[in-house]
């Protein structure tokens, strides 16, 4: 039972009035107490957080009829589950969705239901505590008032799968706050903490979880004076004010992401254009906005990356490994941003490094990271004072993980391993963040290699959500179980790869780098060359991408990978290298940095279809080598390799996706074409036959 159940509240008798021949309620509880209030609590059955399935949505419809003939002085709408109110929509509903009329129609039954419940006479309440997103909160939205526990979160992700609200949400957020509010929350599918949300209107009393079912009882035996923003709000939805407002929206929206490939926010201004003028006619329109979008090729793919992070955070979840104290050696770029994002997820972090200036600069990040997360306060103070500098490494003895990140030389890791051996707790997992050097040798050092394990982070660490697990021959399965779980502790997605060179992200993104600097050689203006990768779907063009990761970084790992797989890495890239320019962090590399930004010319060039294949059909075709050769296990862990690690255009779905829907016949020739013209880096992979 949680805090939000009402039975806590007062006496309460199970109403008597359900419909016989009806099936029993599967995911809703009912009660009516001596005060007349109706209690509906939504505990959806065999699932650990409440969604809006269809079935969910069909009984709360037998309960508002039920409510109708009851009249009882008010309808309050609670959730059972601990977690939250209602996380969204049941998401495993849209999987294969390519029916517009049929998912219309199911889409305006749910706008039925909520029509319905905005329809009745009686106040309604609802009461939120933890999540209420996606189609919870458009039921929420439904309701007269709103009261949330301090703790909640409110938002519409539907953005983030390829779609917009299509319960109502578009209509009622536009009627409730002023739209340019409602419009920013919708088309960035961010989340408001409850306080925050009551200040925008989106809710109307913040309580303690304590106290929600004492303010839901008064709220409606008492009434409750709710600010509304009213006219204001709706001068907005005034069709000049429409006009302009959707021009802006439409150009910050384009910055941001192209029409098509993510049309959901563009179809979300369009309709709000449209339809903004009258509430009935957007709530119609917005049911067919939905039902047309999911089918599209991109919702299906944003789903389909969905459950692909499911997935990966599902490996994390077979072992119980209590890691309390992380110890990083290593306060370089990596290891001071591992160090910072470990204490930031709440773990005890010492961090190593022989340079007491390299250990403060690490602090100064994490600083910087914990404060915008944080805010300032408690929290903030909390997270310092978990990351705690350690020179001489004292640590080591008591750390639950080792975390090694210093500098990527075979000598100087074994060095390090053969002293820190002895002193480690005998249960302690040691990892390294190497990113080329196979984990064989680096096991060497060691009297027992079987705990060693890779955690490849990618760089920013608080920005990219994959963790490379590495595992080597000797590597104990417990060990690589429990480096899968620390993973998912500190909130980042593993995906278990073999110990191989680059291992799956950096093998297969090195040919696409390594591409892109062959055609500067040739002369195409870098800007070209990423333009055309953009226009692919990469959420940054090679070029840029080389020089943000630093190119002795990219010139490194293409050596390396150079001596494993054969391939020449261009000239252009040594020489850069050799006048010094970096890249980003030193202010010059294929482009010039001003604060830090590219300078690329004002004019975008046009993006040149030809040259995306010469980029991304190498990386397919190293992607198709890597399962061939059992780096990762399946092509569905390919994908979400490649799109938690490099940004992989999520609307395709992953690389293995694409090559599928687009036909492996039809890449395949094409890769042929570009072998004959450009020479054998171009050969296909024999792992093409067994696709
Ligand atoms: P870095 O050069 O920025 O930092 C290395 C740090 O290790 C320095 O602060 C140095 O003082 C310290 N150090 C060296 N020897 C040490 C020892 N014996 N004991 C304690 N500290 C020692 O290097 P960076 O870029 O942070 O890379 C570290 C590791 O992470 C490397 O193995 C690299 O391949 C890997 N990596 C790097 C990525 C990147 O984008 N920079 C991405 C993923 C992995």
């Amino acid at each position: 039972m949680t805090n939000s159940d009402p039975n806590r509240a007062s006496n309460l008798t199970e109403s008597p009035s359900e419909p016989s021949g009806q099936k029993p309620l599967r995911h809703w509880r009912e009660q009516q107490d001596e005060q007349g209030l109706y209690w509906l609590a939504l505990d959806k059955a065999d699932s650990s957080a409440n969604t809006l399935a269809e079935e969910v949505l069909e009984e709360l419809d037998r309960l508002l009829a039920l409510a109708e003939q009851l009249r009882p002085r008010g309808v309050i709408i609670h959730s059972a589950k601990a977690n939250g109110f209602i996380a969204g929509a049941d998401i495993r509903e849209f999987i294969g969705q390519r029916d517009v009329n049929a998912l219309h129609q199911k889409l305006s039954r749910g706008h039925g239901v909520l029509n319905r419940l905005a329809g009745l006479p009686m106040p309604t309440v609802a009461l939120i505590h933890g999540f209420c997103l996606g189609g919870g909160l458009e039921l929420a939205l439904a309701c007269r008032y709103r009261i949330a526990s301090d703790d909640a979160s409110l938002g519409f992700p539907e953005v983030k799968l390829g779609i917009h609200p299509g319960l109502g949400g578009t209509a009622r957020a536009t009627r409730l706050m002023p739209a340019p509010a409602a419009m920013e929350l919708m088309l960035t599918g961010r989340s408001l903490e409850a306080r925050k949300a009551r200040k925008m209107g989106l809710v109307d009393v913040v309580t303690l979880r304590r106290h929600l079912h004492t303010a839901a009882r008064r709220a409606v035996l008492e009434g409750l004076k709710v600010r509304r923003s009213g006219m204001w709000a709706n001068l907005f939805n005034l069709k000049p004010a429409r006009q302009s407002l959707a021009r802006i929206l439409r150009r910050k929206t384009a910055e941001k992401v192209r029409r098509e490939h993510y049309p959901a926010p563009f179809a979300l201004i369009d309709l709000w254009q449209r339809y903004g003028g009258s509430q009935k006619r957007l709530l119609e329109e917005e049911a067919r906005s939905c039902a047309e979008l999911l089918t599209s090729d991109t919702a299906q793919n944003l789903v389909r990356v969905f459950f692909l992070r499911e997935r990966l955070k599902s490996l994390g979840k077979k072992a119980d490994f209590p890691a309390h104290h992380v110890h990083v050696i290593g306060a370089g770029v990596m290891g001071g941003d591992i160090a910072a994002w470990c204490a930031l997820q709440g773990l005890t972090v010492t961090l190593q490094d022989p340079y007491e200036e390299q250990i403060g600069s690490s602090v100064g990040r994490a600083a910087k990271l914990f404060a915008k997360r944080l805010g300032k306060g408690a929290a903030l103070k909390g997270a310092l004072d978990r990351l705690i500098p350690d020179r001489r490494g004292y640590g080591l003895a008591r750390a639950d993980v080792v975390i090694e990140a210093i500098v990527e030389k075979l000598e100087a890791k074994q060095a390090l391993f053969k002293d820190i051996e002895p002193k480690l707790k005998p249960e302690a997992l040691l990892a390294t963040n190497t990113s080329s050097i196979p984990l064989d040798q680096l096991g060497e050092a060691l009297a027992d290699p079987r705990r060693l394990v890779g955690l490849h982070f990618f760089n920013p660490v608080a920005k990219m959500p994959l963790v490379e697990v590495i595992q080597s021959e000797a590597t104990d399965a417990q060990a690589a179980e429990n480096a899968r779980h620390f993973t998912t502790r500190i909130d980042r997605l593993p995906l278990p790869v073999r110990s191989a060179p680059g291992f799956l992200v950096n093998r297969a993104l090195m040919p696409y780098l390594m591409e892109a600097f062959t055609l500067v050689e040739e002369g195409i203006p870098p800007a070209a060359i990423d333009e055309a990768a953009e226009s692919f779907g990469m959420p940054m063009g090679p070029i840029e991408l080389a020089d943000s990761v630093g190119l002795d970084i990219c010139l490194d790992v293409g050596e390396r990978l150079a001596d494993a797989f054969g391939g020449k890495v261009p000239d252009k890239l040594r020489e850069l290298v050799g006048q010094d320019c970096k890249g980003r962090k030193s202010g010059q590399g294929f482009y010039r940095y001003e604060n830090g930004k590219p300078q690329k010319p004002k004019e975008k060039p046009k993006a040149d279809p030809a040259l995306a294949d010469r980029l991304i059909l190498p990386m397919l075709n190293t992607c198709v080598a890597c399962l061939r050769e059992g780096v990762v296990e399946d092509a569905d862990q390919v994908d979400a390799g490649m799109i938690f690690g490099t940004g992989f255009a999520p609307f395709r779905g992953g690389p293995m996706h694409y090559l599928q829907e687009t036909g492996k016949e039809t890449l395949h020739r094409r890769l042929s074409e570009l072998e004959q013209t450009y020479g054998e880096r171009f050969r296909p992979d024999s792992g093409w036959a067994n696709l």
